[in-house]
C-alpha cells in the first residue's frame, strides 16, 4: 500500500502531530507513505517528499506544517482532476489522505467521488466545520488569544482605555467566545449575532458609570454589525481579491468598532489584531493528542479500505463520517453557549 499525504487551506498548529501519527502507523503495517509540498498544488506540480520515522522525528511539538500548505484548488485548473488521477497512476499512489477544511475536503470529496480513494481529515482553528466536536488547532488559538487578553487588561487598566481585539473566525464565534469567556473579556462579538452598536456603547457605559475605568471587547473578524457595513452587514476591509475557493480576506472590523465606541462615549479606545500570531507556534496538549487520534484513525480507515471517509470527534469519541456530508454545512455556536456571555456583560 502506498499513501500520499497533504495538508491544504490555512496552517494549524497540530498539523504535523497528524502527519506524525499516519507515518508512525503506517511503518507498522509496511506502508509506504509520500508526503505531497504545498497542498493540492504539490499534486499539480509533483512535488513530493519520502516520509519514514525519521523525517517526522522531532515535529510533533513543532507548529505549521512540514509539509508545507496551499490555497490551491485543482478544480479551478484546466483538466485539474484528470491531472490529479494521472498524477495517482504515475506515482503508484494507492490511496490519499487530505488534512484540511471545508475547501480541501470539499476537493477530497470530489476526488472521491472520481474515483480516488480518499480520507479526510478536519482541521481548522475556527472549529466551524460540521461533522466533527473539535478541530485540532482551534484549542491552541483560543489559548494564545486568552494569554493576550490578560495581557490586554493591565496596558487598558493602566491607560484608562477601551481595547477592541479582533481575532479570527470568518463565519463562527468559537475563538471569540472561548477566548473571551477565558480571558473575562466585557463584550464578546461574534459572527452569528449582528451587534447593534447601540447596545454595546450602551453596556460599556454601564460599567464605566459604575466604576470601572476600562473595558475589554473581543470581536470575531468576521461580527457584523446589524444595520452598517456592505450588504449583509460585514466590513471586508483587508482585500477584496479572492482566493481560488472564492474567499475574500477579512479584517479590520475592530479598528472601525474602536474609532465609533470612542466617538460615541469619548473614552480613549485602542484596537489590535490577534491575526496570524493565532495560527502559529506550537500546539496544546489537547490539540497533540486529537491530531494524533485523527491520524491514527485516518490510517485505520485506510486499513479497513473504508474510503470517501472524513474522521471525526463525537463526545470523546473519534468516529468517521461520510466526507461528503460536511459540504456546505457550517458548525455554528450554540446560542445557548453565546449567551454564557451576557452574564459577565453588564
Ligand atoms: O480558516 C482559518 C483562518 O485562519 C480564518 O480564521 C481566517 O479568516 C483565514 O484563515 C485567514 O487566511 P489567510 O492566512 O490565507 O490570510
Amino acid at each position: 500500500m502506498h499513501i500520499g499525504i497533504l495538508t491544504g487551506g490555512g496552517d494549524c498548529p497540530g498539523l504535523n502531530a497528524v502527519i506524525r501519527a499516519v507515518v508512525r502507523k503506517a511503518e507498522k503495517l509496511n506502508y509506504r507513505v509520500t508526503g505531497i509540498r504545498n497542498g493540492w498544488k504539490g499534486i499539480l506540480e509533483n512535488t513530493t517528499m519520502e516520509l519514514n520515522r525519521d523525517s517526522v522525528s522531532g515535529i510533533l511539538h513543532r507548529g505549521g506544517t512540514i509539509l508545507g500548505t496551499s490555497r490551491t484548488n485543482p478544480y479551478k485548473m484546466p483538466d485539474g482532476e484528470a491531472r490529479v488521477k494521472q498524477w495517482f497512476t504515475d506515482n503508484a499512489v494507492d490511496a490519499l489522505i487530505a488534512i484540511g477544511g471545508e475547501d480541501t475536503l470539499g476537493v477530497a470529496a470530489k476526488l472521491h467521488l472520481a474515483g480516488l480513494k480518499v480520507i479526510g481529515v478536519p482541521k481548522t482553528i475556527d472549529n466551524d466545520l460540521a461533522g466533527t466536536d473539535f478541530t485540532f488547532g482551534f484549542d491552541t488559538s483560543v489559548n494564545i488569544a486568552m494569554e493576550a487578553i490578560d495581557r490586554l487588561h493591565t496596558t487598558a487598566e493602566s491607560h484608562n482605555r477601551i481595547i477592541v481585539a479582533e481575532v479570527m473566525g470568518r463565519h463562527a464565534g468559537w475563538i471569540a467566545l472561548y477566548a473571551g469567556l477565558a480571558g473575562g473579556a466585557d463584550i464578546i462579538l461574534v459572527p452569528e449575532e449582528p451587534f447593534n452598536i447601540d447596545v454595546v456603547c450602551a453596556k460599556l457605559r454601564a460599567r464605566h458609570d459604575r466604576g470601572k475605568n476600562f473595558s475589554i471587547v473581543v470581536v470575531s473578524e468576521g461580527a457584523k454589525f446589524e444595520t452598517e457595513g456592505d450588504e449583509d452587514g460585514s466590513f471586508v476591509l483587508s482585500s477584496m481579491e479572492k482566493d481560488s475557493f472564492g474567499h475574500v480576506r477579512l479584517g479590520g472590523i475592530g479598528a472601525i468598532l474602536a474609532t465609533e465606541i470612542e466617538r460615541r462615549l469619548g473614552i480613549e479606545t485602542r484596537s489590535t489584531v490577534f491575526g496570524h500570531i493565532q495560527r502559529g507556534g506550537s500546539p496544546t496538549a489537547y490539540d497533540r493528542v486529537l491530531g494524533i487520534r485523527y491520524g491514527l484513525h485516518a490510517i485505520e480507515l485506510v486499513e479497513a479500505g473504508r474510503f470517501g471517509r472524513m474522521v471525526a470527534l463525537q463526545g470523546n469519541k473519534i468516529t468517521d463520517i461520510d466526507i461528503a456530508d460536511i459540504l456546505g454545512k457550517m458548525k455554528y455556536l450554540d446560542p445557548d453557549m453565546y449567551k454564557l456571555a451576557d452574564v459577565f456583560t453588564d
